[in-house]
């Protein structure tokens, strides 16, 4: 099988009632432990990436990694369907550029600009993108927490308004939909003692409006407490922060919601795994031997959230 785009693997989860994981990579172990653990699933797979990640491993390096991960599935005969999307496109540009070099899904973020300049960029995306069979995430409302090392204070953060989603999807044509109930990014989502909630009436507003329509949720990391303790108890410093219920994710998921965006997670896990394997044993200098472990971690954090949170386990 080649890099597909998300067309049917969204379609096919709307109707299952679950959610494909859409994972941030920006190196070989990361790629290579949520790959494992997709095969081992039989999970169909969106991996990510952003335009940090771009920067810092380079396109080619990162695209070459894939197919390799692509290949790999292949080579142990699971028929793994993997899409390869740019996260938080913020340029027609970048958008292009991803394009042009192999991604089959692009997402653009025009969700700081105002609903008609949004609209604007969004169906110049589309029109370039669907001419070359990739499909398009757009985005309404604003998540608060760290995009692109860029902090969005809870102020500029904006629940998505149902009233525009039906305009914004005919006259832009994209293929899914961004949508803001309550999820933010990074690792301090909810202070200790706070209730996580999430706006479900806003969810089943949108998908009233837009039946059928896959809807995606970034900002979805759990924040898992065992790897933020294995952070703290090997010298880190992380303060106490609560994520996104597992079982509110479970439950998007069963809904409209066909997309779920994990990075935070999979930097705790990995940050956790090397703080661990240096305390452990302060004269190793090898990275194979302390990325091995980091590159386990993620491997099991995914194969645990393919079958707890994302139920698309078996879906390949
Ligand atoms: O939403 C942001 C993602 O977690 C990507 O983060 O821009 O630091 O790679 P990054
Ligand atoms: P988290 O920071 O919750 O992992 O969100 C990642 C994300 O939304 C990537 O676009
Ligand atoms: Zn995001």
């Amino acid at each position: 099988m080649a890099l597909v785009n998300s067309k049917e693997m969204f379609k096919k989860a709307y109707e299952g009632g679950y959610a494909i994981g859409a994972f941030n990579v920006n190196n070989m172990e990361i790629i290579q432990g949520i790959t494992e653990a997709a095969i081992e699933e039989k999970a169909p797979l969106i991996l990510q990436v952003s335009s940090g990640a771009r920067k810092y491993a380079k396109h080619v390096y990162l695209m070459k990694l894939i197919e390799a991960a692509l290949e790999d599935a292949n080579a142990s005969g699971v028929d793994l369907p993997i899409c390869v999307h740019l996260d938080h496109g913020d340029t027609f540009e970048l958008c292009k550029s991803c394009i042009d070099g192999g991604f089959t899904s692009v997402m653009i973020d025009g969700s700081h600009h105002s609903f008609e300049d949004n609209i604007k960029l969004t169906k110049q995306v589309v029109e370039y993108a669907h001419d070359r069979g990739v499909v398009v995430e757009g985005e309404l409302g604003r998540l608060a927490g760290i995009e692109d090392a860029v902090n969005v204070s809870d102020e500029d953060a904006s629940y998505t308004n149902p009233d525009q989603v039906q305009e914004f999807v005919e006259k832009t044509g994209v293929d899914s939909l961004a949508i803001a109930i309550g999820t933010s990014h990074g690792a301090y989502k909810f202070k200790p003692g706070q209730k996580p909630q999430l706006r479900f009436d806003i969810l089943d507003e949108v998908s009233r409006r837009l039946p059928g329509f896959p809807i995606v949720l970034h900002g979805a990391s759990s924040v898992i407490p065992e790897f933020v303790q294995m952070i703290n108890s090997n010298g880190g410093k992380m303060p106490d922060a609560i994520g996104i219920p597992e079982d509110m994710l479970r439950e998007a998921a069963r809904n409209a919601v066909c997309k779920i965006n994990i990075d935070s997670d999979l930097r705790l896990a990995m940050t956790g795994s090397i703080r661990q394997y240096f305390c452990e044993h302060p004269d190793h200098f090898d990275p194979r031997q302390y990325l091995k472990p980091a590159r386990a971690n993620i491997k099991e954090l995914v194969r645990h959230k393919l079958i707890n949170v994302l139920g698309c386990n078996g879906k390949a």
